[in-house]
């Protein structure tokens, strides 16, 4: 009459399988079923100089900044800047480094966002 335990103790873990089936499955969607998340990829990569909105901060310039409107700098120049960086262009502004981590999906993903946050 002992024999129940090892069946109790099973089906918890079977449980807990599918609710992590399930989790992996709703996080898997958000992430990578559609787009890349340019938005995301800004707020992580770019923000930290650019500010959240691309307003500027002390080390970077402003994105919305005339000289980087479309007509200006195009979405070539943009990606380019992204995936090579820029080295001193601009007085009293240092270098952005190159993100030669993001894939071509993920840094035309970032121009797309660059343009909005120009409103442009
Ligand atoms: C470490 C700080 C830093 C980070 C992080 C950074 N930038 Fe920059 N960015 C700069 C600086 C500084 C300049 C100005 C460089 C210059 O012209 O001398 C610049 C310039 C630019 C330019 C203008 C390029 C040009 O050709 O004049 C664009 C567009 C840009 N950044 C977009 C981005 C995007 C998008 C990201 C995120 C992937 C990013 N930056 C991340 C510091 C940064």
């Amino acid at each position: 009459m002992h024999a129940t335990p090892p069946r109790s103790g099973r089906r918890p873990a079977g449980v807990l399988l599918a609710l992590i089936g399930t989790l992996a499955a709703v996080l898997g969607g958000c992430g990578n079923d559609g787009e890349t998340d340019g938005q995301a990829l800004f707020d992580a990569n770019c923000a930290v100089c650019h500010g959240p909105a691309g307003e500027g901060a002390a080390g970077a310039p402003p994105l919305t900044d005339p000289a980087y409107l479309p007509d200006q700098l195009s979405d070539a120049e943009v990606a380019d800047a992204i995936r090579g960086g820029v080295s001193d262009v601009r007085d009293g502004y240092g270098a952005m480094p190159a993100f030669s981590n993001l894939d071509e999906e993920q840094i035309a993903a970032l121009v797309e966002v660059v343009r909005e946050l120009q409103g442009s």
